[in-house]
């Protein structure tokens, strides 16, 4: 977390019920992380606020450099959410395949 570029937290009261980050380089690769929100507050828009929070940051990263990457991996059945916003899966824009090593 001490390593996080930005992250940010929804609360209800003094609860936490959403949370979202920002890690990466700021200059050629960004990746966001740990989008959650707890199961009770699901399909309220608390995660389209933490997406729209942390893209708003990536603008502010792309206006220094433009051609910095943002990258994601969607848990499986959660890429239509990520679509809303603009994400692509990658090897229908002309890229190799996402790899992972566990
Ligand atoms: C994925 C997650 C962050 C979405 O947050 P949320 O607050 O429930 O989503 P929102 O209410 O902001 O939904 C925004 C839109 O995305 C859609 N959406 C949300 N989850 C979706 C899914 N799994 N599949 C398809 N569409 C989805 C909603 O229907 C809504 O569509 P609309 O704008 O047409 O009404 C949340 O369900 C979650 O925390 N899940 C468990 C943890 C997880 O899997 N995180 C993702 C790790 S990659």
């Amino acid at each position: 977390m001490n390593n996080t570029l930005f992250s940010v937290s929804i609360y209800d009261d003094n609860k936490i019920i959403g949370y979202g980050r920002i890690i990466g380089d700021k200059t050629i690769f960004l990746y966001i992380q740990d989008i959650m929100v707890i199961p009770e507050y699901q399909g309220q828009k608390v995660g389209t606020k933490i997406m729209n929070e942390l893209l708003t940051k990536v603008d502010e990263y792309k206006k220094v450099n433009p051609n910095i990457r943002t990258y994601l991996g969607a848990s499986k059945g959660k890429e239509k959410f990520y679509e809303k916003f603009g994400f692509k899966t990658r090897p229908s824009v002309d890229l190799g395949e996402g790899m992972v090593l566990f």
